[in-house]
């Protein structure tokens, strides 16, 4: 049988086309715009998401046989709020997971309500880009548009409202809403009535691997595909991505390389740290996960290509930088070109090079936006490692992936193996392995893992090399703190 995942994404939607027996058969992407109307705010328009959705849809299948198409599924950028009156029509553009405008809600929800209160309820605290924190903002700021809502969704489940007609979510999305009970998978009555939200605005929350409909009969012909296909809840696109890349079960990690940069760790078992400095989360094959999320990762990348050094050409770029030049650069970056979210939780946090001097080199500070996110990535593990959480291998996968040096600085800044799977596609592949348990073709999310994901290449870091980069991060690490005070003036009007 094939089965589609779609990744609803920042920068665009990647779809895929699984068959279960051979593998992936075929992905496309399409692109849409995203907004940023002031500075810190980002936005996209969810109408966007659906045209490029359907147009990939019909891409995708173009050739194929598609009265085979049995599932589709999805992995979605998480946190995005999505607002829909009576009558379905979307009431304002999306905010998005890395929009900082609601440090005020957030400083209310930690401070006045306490970090205690939401860890009990929701298992986290309040960071910028969740869901709920944008509701407030959207209480104060806009209220006619708050008065008119009927229906919260999250991305994803935009989606796949348009494919169905059915307000559903899934529990690793929810988990990120603030509005949910991580826990108890199911949504939090003190946080609803906290955020003044009715739960007949709220979803139906699935487990992700759970059939929550069919497809219309009129997109069903329009694409031409049985009436039959079935539709899963999906994930947030980090548990979809885990599911992609066999993240699954207990002490298993995961690095994602998209516009954000998360290091995702599965649990059996359901646990917070004392600081809620990890994001603890239900995740996709029915048990829980801990994740650091940095708000830019391989969009630094992006950005120092194509807006700064104004290239496409990426490999060009980083072919100069010879082993012998890792660990050795003078120049460091720090990644916080849209505030950052783990570990510092500061939206006033913004990008910085410090180090130059007149010999300073195009690839030296190439290579110190590369490192930067690596040394970023490593915070989060750090905090891991204190809660005495040591994952002894990692797994890899989003755009940024695609770069065999960006790889194997990864492995020496953390001083890990990081393992590279078949498909490098993540999300995408998550989502369709998830319509395929939906489907009754596997029996659990790990079964559907054992039998589809391949470990293809392992980079094992080398000592030397982990011992310069332990020295080098020791200095990451000092200019954060220094330039936080900095960074907190500087978003003062002038
Ligand atoms: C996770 C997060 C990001 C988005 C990006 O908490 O905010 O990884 O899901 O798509």
């Amino acid at each position: 049988m094939l089965y589609v995942g779609i990744d609803l994404g920042t920068s665009s939607v990647k779809l895929l086309l699984l068959d279960t027996r051979t593998g992936v058969k075929k992905t496309v992407s399409r692109e849409y715009p995203l907004y940023f109307p002031k500075p810190g705010w980002s936005e996209q328009n969810p109408e966007d998401w659906w045209e490029q959705t359907l147009q990939g849809l019909e891409a995708l299948l173009d050739g194929e046989d598609r009265s085979q198409v049995a599932g589709i599924s999805f992995g979605g950028q998480m946190h995005g709020l999505v607002i829909l009156d009576a009558q379905d029509a979307v009431i304002r553009p999306a905010i998005l997971w890395n929009d900082g405008r609601t440090q005020e809600e957030c400083d209310y929800l930690n401070e006045v309500v306490g970090r205690q209160k939401l860890s009990a309820y929701t298992a986290n605290i309040a960071f910028a880009g969740f869901t709920a924190p944008k509701l407030l903002w959207l209480q104060k700021h806009e209220p006619d548009h708050f008065a008119r809502i009927a229906r919260i969704m999250l991305p994803k489940d935009y989606i796949a409202y348009r494919l169905t007609g059915v307000h559903c979510t899934d529990v690793s999305d929810a988990s990120g809403t603030l509005l949910f009970d991580v826990q108890h998978r199911c949504w939090s009555e003190e946080m609803c009535a906290l955020c003044g939200v009715q739960k007949s605005q709220l979803a139906t929350c699935y487990e992700s691997y759970e059939k929550v409909g069919c497809v219309k009969p009129e997109i069903c012909e329009q694409l031409g595909i049985p009436l039959t296909c079935t539709v899963a809840a999906g994930a947030g696109d980090n548990a979809a991505a885990a599911v992609g890349t066999g993240t699954v079960g207990d002490g298993m990690c995961n690095i994602s390389l998209g516009t954000s940069g998360t290091i995702f760790i599965s649990s059996a078992r359901f646990s917070v740290d004392r600081f809620n400095a990890l994001h603890a989360f239900a995740h996709a094959d029915g048990s829980y996960h801990l994740m650091g999320c940095m708000l830019s990762a391989a969009s630094c990348n992006k950005w120092w290509m194509d807006t700064i050094l104004q290239t496409d050409a990426y490999d060009a770029e980083q072919a100069g930088i010879t082993a012998e030049q890792l660990g050795r650069n003078a120049v460091y970056f720090l990644p916080y070109l849209m505030g950052e979210r783990s570990p510092h939780n500061d939206p006033h946090a913004r990008g910085t090079f410090i180090g130059m001097t007149m010999d300073t080199t195009r690839q030296d500070m190439t290579q110190a936006v590369l490192e930067g996110v690596a040394f970023a990535l490593r915070d989060s593990l750090e905090v891991a490692k204190s809660l005495g959480i040591c994952p002894e291998k990692t797994r890899i996968c989003g755009g940024g992936a695609k770069s065999p040096l960006w790889k194997t600085i990864i492995a020496n800044v953390l001083g890990l193996p990081v393992e590279v799977v078949e498909q490098e596609e993540g999300p995408s592949l998550g989502g369709a392995m998830l319509a395929a348990v939906a489907c009754g073709e596997y029996p659990s999310v790990q079964a559907a893992a054992e039998a589809l994901v391949r470990v293809s290449e392992v980079i094992v870091p080398e000592q030397a090399l982990i011992d310069r980069y332990n020295g080098r991060y020791a200095r990451f690490r000092k200019i954060y703190p220094a330039c936080k005070p900095l960074y907190e003036a500087f978003c003062e009007p002038e």
